[in-house]
């Protein structure tokens, strides 16, 4: 990246700062910017939690929580240099005589940012006593985490009371699979290539995948998962982030409206389901004991913090549809699951068999684009090869782009790239307020024909791929997932 840090200081404010978010994300993020110069190197970070606590003391943590790769790579002078810019605030987000703490040291022209990392509750509280403040000048900005409120109503509102605050393009709502490179790449993909775009589209896409599959637990987040679950966690935002990319019209510039607006109309497009089809389309799962690469995993149940009855999912599969012309009569599967047998994000879009086949024989396959976020990142198609000998016989080859060979250059962790987007206030890869609301008005049914259903999540072993009835799911179309390795 070449492109330098804006001239005025920066001070980036994180609250939630003794968060597991902050340790595992946020604060290496920053650290790989500052050390890479795409932020200024005097930036200022204050993180601010209820916690007693020196700033020393949180510095310590800082590096105890740090895999010490990177004062490895860097040398230890720059991670020193980094923790220096590092300040711990003792804070109750809710107590507004605290934050004028938060505006000594500040200093001429300084750009604040503050990231709201906490429960989503908090937003507005903050919001407004930052205000009380003094502390929002006509450059700071907002971050919001997801989720961004648990449905449509508590959306609206936090959205509205925050607008109190801030105007819309000062708000940056993360969504952090919009910073992943791949993701940013399939745009690249879809409307820099000229010979995609007529088979991207009804007839000649016979359906489309979207994975997130993780193999880690719920973990030490039961206190927030278990009053969200799959569809809020996941669903409502990752998953409908990237369709929204796959499924969008190409946008007339790169503008944050211009893809904002592209985006928006596919979520809108996006067909509500009825209680009758949530039951028939969506698939809810908890996992239960079982093998994770090699390792026994505990049921959801047994974790620490889950009540014994929860009902709450920690798998989804659902078959989507979106009603415009591109789109029309495609069935979109979306899967997502915690202690699932292999972490992986994958987009698949498999294209409709041909018409008519010379063949004796009929082929099985079809061909298919594997478009890859994690853990690697690639792009596979899938192609019908001759096998070399005589006769006609086919066997499918993968044409392989493999970005890390074709590319070198140091790839930047979605959070790094997000954070420094803010700082260039670059909107391009945030949610707007409609997009948002757009995503809760398709989720929310769901989840409230889940609980008026009374129905429990159907239970999947650790380590397997889910419930056999996700299966079932896409068996209905005369389909399959795909799970196979990806070779
Ligand atoms: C977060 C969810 O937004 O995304 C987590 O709250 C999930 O539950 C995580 O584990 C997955 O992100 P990634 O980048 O590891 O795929």
């Amino acid at each position: 990246m070449t492109d330098s840090p804006p001239s005025a200081p920066l001070a980036i404010f994180i609250f939630g700062g003794t968060g597991d978010l902050s340790f595992r994300k946020l604060l290496p993020a920053l650290f790989m910017a500052f050390a890479h110069e795409r932020i200024r190197t005097d930036t200022r970070i204050i993180a601010t939690g209820r916690q007693a606590m020196s700033a020393d003391a949180f510095r310590q943590q800082v590096t105890a929580r740090s895999d010490g790769g990177a004062s490895q790579i860097f040398g230890e002078e720059v991670w020193q240099k980094f923790l220096s810019q590092i300040d711990y605030v003792e804070l109750d987000a809710s107590d507004a005589h605290g934050y004028s703490k938060l505006g000594q040291g500040g200093r001429s022209g300084e750009i604040r940012v503050f990231y709201l990392a906490t429960a989503p509750a908090l937003f507005t509280t903050i919001c407004a006593n930052l205000d009380h403040a003094n502390l929002i000048d006509k450059d700071a900005r907002v971050v919001l985490e997801k989720p961004l409120g648990h449905d449509l109503a508590s959306a609206r509102s936090i959205n509205e009371q925050v607008a109190r605050h801030f105007a819309e393009n000062r708000i940056y709502r993360i969504d952090h699979y919009l910073g992943k490179e791949t993701v940013q790449n399939l745009m690249v993909l879809r409307f820099g290539n000229a010979i995609l775009e007529p088979l991207w589209r009804a007839p000649y896409v016979r359906s489309v995948q979207i994975t997130v599959a993780e193999t880690l637990g719920v973990g030490s987040r039961a206190s927030f998962y278990d009053g969200t679950g799959a569809l809020r966690d996941m669903v409502q935002n990752h998953l409908l982030q990237l369709l929204c990319i796959v499924a969008m019209e190409a946008p007339i510039s790169l503008d944050p409206d211009d893809v904002r607006d592209e985006k928006l109309k596919v979520l809108r497009s996006l067909k509500r389901m009825t209680a009758e089809e949530v039951a028939r389309y969506t698939v809810r799962g908890q996992y239960r004991a079982g093998l994770v690469d090699g390792e026994h995993a505990p049921a959801y149940l047994s974790e620490a913090g889950v009540p014994e009855d929860s009902a709450t999912e920690t798998f989804v599969a659902l078959r989507c549809q979106i009603n415009n012309p591109r789109w029309a009569g495609v069935p979109i599967f979306l899967r997502t699951g915690k202690r699932l047998q292999v972490r992986r994000s994958e987009v698949i879009v498999d294209f409709a068999r041909s018409p008519f086949s010379p063949f004796d024989d009929a082929d099985t396959e079809s061909n298919r684009l594997v478009i890859s976020l994690q853990p690697e990142e690639s792009i596979k198609l899938q192609m019908l090869m001759k096998e070399p000998g005589s006769g006609m016989r086919r066997r499918p080859v993968t044409l392989d782009l493999d970005l890390h060979e074709a590319f070198s250059s140091r790839r930047a962790e979605a959070y790094e790239r997000l954070l420094v987007d803010i700082t260039r206030s670059r909107l391009t890869h945030f949610m707007r307020r409609d997009e948002l609301e757009a995503a809760w008005t398709w989720a929310d049914p769901i989840v409230k024909a889940w609980s008026q259903s009374g129905a429990t999540p159907k239970p999947y072993a650790a380590g397997s791929w889910g419930p056999a009835a996700a299966s079932a799911l896409i068996a209905s179309e005369g389909l399959a997932w795909h799970e196979e390795a990806v070779s």
